[in-house]
């Protein structure tokens, strides 16, 4: 299989991590005969540095000229500490999103059993845990229209039935194949969108009549994830308690570092690990490779359906994690670098007997 994949490492450790990304899918391509082609493009305070655009209109050209695309993390403090500034990193992304129509974003979560004596939470809480949430990625108060002068400011959050109901069939599918239990998470009691988001869904879970439906509140929600992370298989959520609960749930993981996420729409899908640009630690090879590493096993799965491939590369991940192969994030007196736990992952997949492929 012939594949050209558009990469956008971004800004801080978006460059270390996509590189492990990179050398683990070349090592799938070499095991398996397949050609990837890998093309860069800039977005983020990388793209703003060259030519003043955070996600330049070549990047989109890029994009769109791809089977896949793969990107690291954007974001910079020196944009952080202005609020005047007009363009930031972050808007490249919310861009890319918008104008690439990627609006239904998956972002797996599961606990390792050799993770939980590190973990803050008792074994008992995460055993067995293993959730995806859907998190709706181009509406809601991101995009809606914002306002701000100096003594007052506002956001304001719109959603449309359709923009709900699309991201709604793609989690019951999933849902269907998975456990069949599916949480609406929205604050219904309080927002108008979400007594949008709870009858629209109620309406669509009348065709998935497996699917079990319920309906939480996302305060309450943020405390169940601790302290009952099991009875989660498929969370639906709008865009910013999505944001907000994916970072809570990667501690069931135990490290944001370790989580993934694909980006899907109706044309190129993106994949990108969940955590951000880390900047105090670009170019030091401390970051955790492992996030990019299962965003590009997502990206072999959803975007090119190769799911043996796939499947390998999330072995390989759970020999690295087991074997103790892992980053500082995880072991921080024993933490191996970026770079080597890459490659424990890439020789694991170029070495690994063929009968248990
Ligand atoms: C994420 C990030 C982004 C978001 C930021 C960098 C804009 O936190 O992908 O979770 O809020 O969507
Ligand atoms: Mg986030």
């Amino acid at each position: 299989m012939k594949k050209k994949i558009a990469l956008l490492p971004g800004d801080g450790i978006g460059p270390e991590v996509s590189a492990e990304a990179v050398k683990v899918l070349n090592a799938i391509a070499n095991r398996f005969n397949h050609q990837f082609v890998f093309e860069n493009g800039l977005i983020g305070a990388v793209a703003i540095d060259s030519c003043g655009e955070p996600f330049p209109e070549a990047t989109e050209k890029l994009c769109r000229s791809s089977d896949a695309i793969l990107f690291g993390a954007v974001g910079h403090p020196r944009f952080d500490t202005d609020p005047t500034l007009k363009v930031r990193p972050e808007q490249g992304l919310l861009k890319m999103r918008k104008n690439l129509g990627l609006f239904a974003n998956l972002r797996p979560v599961k606990s390792y059993p050799s993770l939980f004596s590190r973990s803050p939470l008792k074994p008992e809480f995460l055993k067995g845990v293993d959730l995806v949430i859907f998190r709706e990625l181009t509406g809601g108060i991101y995009f809606g229209e914002k306002t701000q002068t100096k003594e007052k400011a506002s956001d304001t959050c719109t959603y449309q039935k359709d923009e709900i109901s699309r991201i709604a069939h793609l989690a019951y599918e999933t849902a269907s194949r998975r456990e069949r239990k599916l949480t609406l998470v929205d604050k219904a009691n309080v927002l108008a969108t979400s007594r949008l988001w709870r009858e629209v869904v109620s309406e669509i879970s009348l065709s998935y009549p497996e699917v079990s439906t319920s309906y939480l509140f996302v305060d309450n929600a943020a405390m169940q994830l601790i302290l009952n992370p099991r009875k989660f298989d498929v969370i639906l959520t709008e865009n910013m308690f999505g944001d907000i609960l994916s970072d809570e749930a990667s501690v069931l993981a135990g490290s944001l570092g370790l989580l993934p996420s694909a980006s899907i729409g109706t044309g190129v899908s993106l994949y990108e690990p969940v955590h951000g640009s880390w900047p105090e630690a670009a170019g030091k090879n401390i970051a955790n490779p492992i996030g990019a590493i299962l965003s590009a096993s997502m990206m072999l799965e959803h975007a090119f359906s190769l799911h043996v491939e796939s499947a390998l590369v999330n072995r390989a991940v759970e020999d690295a994690i087991q074997s103790g192969m892992v980053t500082k994030d995880i072991d921080p007196l024993s933490g191996f670098s970026t770079t080597a736990t890459g490659d424990f992952i890439a020789s694991y997949i170029l070495h690994e007997a063929m009968q248990t492929v």
